[in-house]
């Protein structure tokens, strides 16, 4: 029987990936709903080729545009802003939603599907940085499953299924490292937007890929993974593995080890997310061992890179300081990408709000949106007051 899916950000690097993976699947998925940010042109063919049933665009002027520049008798209905990708979210004939926006744009919409019963395919591990107490207790109390996209999360749903939870002693996160972990002898004061985003191994949205580079990406997987997998923190490791071959292990009480390997290719978790239990044949290379015979695994560079610690730190002491991390450093990661800031200045204007921040209790949307709309107001007078620099 075909699945119905919506995907929230579906001209995404991931929306994309995930669309190569129900064109080859036609007869195994039905796409009812898209939303997506500006890319009209991307939108306009996704619906010529898909026909979803509704599509959604952030912005209402150019909802308006592409509800114009539609063929006759398209019967696509296009709507827009907050409310439109919920409608995107909830509608009646989906069962899973891919949630695949970027940035806290994500947790409403994710939310609204949780509560209207959909099953989830989280790639935006932004919604359980800033909710995942909210979240993961909306997910049980609907009796929904959160799938994960992320590699990583991916991996390590996998390598659980290997074991009982109370035989797990640590979940080890794999991190590529980004483009400067290797070059010790680079200035990071002086890498350029351009740089930062030439990740050596995945090809990934901007804002991922400036994470990559700091290291914030692995900090918000190990919030991600803390609230997904329901572990302490203290038993959550990272390890720098340049090849991104191992996605990521479990270790259980005896000393085994579950990795899961694969080449570095985000269709595989994405199709996964999809189609579980079940495993799709996906036209991709095979991961050939003999050719990848040098596997290095090393401990993170926390000087250089202080944004990990930051991250952990904030998961530690809970409540809304995820939620202000996270809004802090999307205000830090733009500014870096405009040339506004330096590449230090992301994680340093993130330790200065959460120094500057009150921590609340994050149980209420409303107490997380708030914390949100705080970080940011206090993270964009820090840009403009040129501190880091
Ligand atoms: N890329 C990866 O390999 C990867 C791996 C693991 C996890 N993730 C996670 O997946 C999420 C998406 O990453 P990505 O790399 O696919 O990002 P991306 O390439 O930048 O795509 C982001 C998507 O979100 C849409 N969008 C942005 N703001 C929106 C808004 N306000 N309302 C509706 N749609 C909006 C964009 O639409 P327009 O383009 O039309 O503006 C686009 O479709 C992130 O949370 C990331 O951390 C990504």
């Amino acid at each position: 029987m075909r699945k119905t899916i919506a995907i929230l950000g579906s001209t995404g690097s991931i929306g994309k990936n995930a669309l190569d993976v129900v064109r080859q699947y036609p007869d195994r998925f039905k796409v009812a709903g898209l939303a997506a940010g500006n890319n009209l042109a991307l939108l306009k063919d996704q619906i010529a080729e898909f026909a979803p049933k509704l599509v959604s665009l952030a912005d209402p002027a150019r909802a308006a545009e592409l509800a114009q520049a539609l063929p006759a008798g398209c019967r696509t209905r296009i709507v827009s802003g907050p409310t439109g990708i919920e409608q995107v979210a909830t509608l009646d004939s989906v069962s899973q939603v891919l949630s695949a926006v970027v940035g806290a744009a994500g947790l409403l919409p994710t939310y609204a599907a949780i509560r209207a019963g959909k099953d989830i395919a989280l790639a935006n591990k932004e919604t359980l940085v800033m909710a995942g107490e909210l979240i993961m207790a909306a997910a049980a109390r609907h009796s929904v499953t959160i799938q994960p996209v992320d590699s990583e999360h991916s991996a390590i749903a996998q390598g659980l299924d290997a074991g009982r939870r109370q035989d797990v002693s640590r979940l080890v996160l794999t991190a590529s490292g980004g483009p400067f972990f290797r070059r010790v002898d680079k200035d990071l004061a002086t890498v350029t937007p351009a740089e930062a985003l030439a990740h050596p191994n995945w090809s990934m949205g901007k804002k991922i890929s400036i994470d990559s580079a700091t290291l914030m990406n692995k900090g918000l997987e190990v919030i991600e993974a803390h609230h997904l997998f329901s572990i302490p923190v203290a038993q959550i490791e990272v390890l720098i593995h340049p090849q991104s071959i191992v996605h990521s292990l479990v270790e259980y009480r005896d000393g085994a080890m579950i990795a899961h390997l694969g080449i570095p290719d985000m269709k595989i978790p994405i199709a996964y997310a999809l189609s579980f239990p079940e495993r799709l044949e996906l036209n991709l290379p095979r991961l050939n061992l003999a050719d990848a015979a040098n596997l290095e695994f090393l401990a993170p560079d926390h000087q250089r890179f202080p944004a990990l610690l930051l991250a952990c730190a904030a998961c530690r002491r809970g409540g809304t300081l995820p939620a202000i991390l996270n809004g802090a450093n999307e205000v830090a990661v733009e500014a870096f990408l405009a040339g506004s800031i330096s590449f230090p200045a992301i994680t340093a204007i993130v330790a200065e709000t959460l120094r500057r921040s009150e921590r609340r209790e994050a149980q209420e949307l409303a107490a997380i949106l708030s914390a949100d709309a705080e970080a940011r107001k206090l993270a964009k007078a820090l840009v403009e007051s040129g501190f880091g620099h």
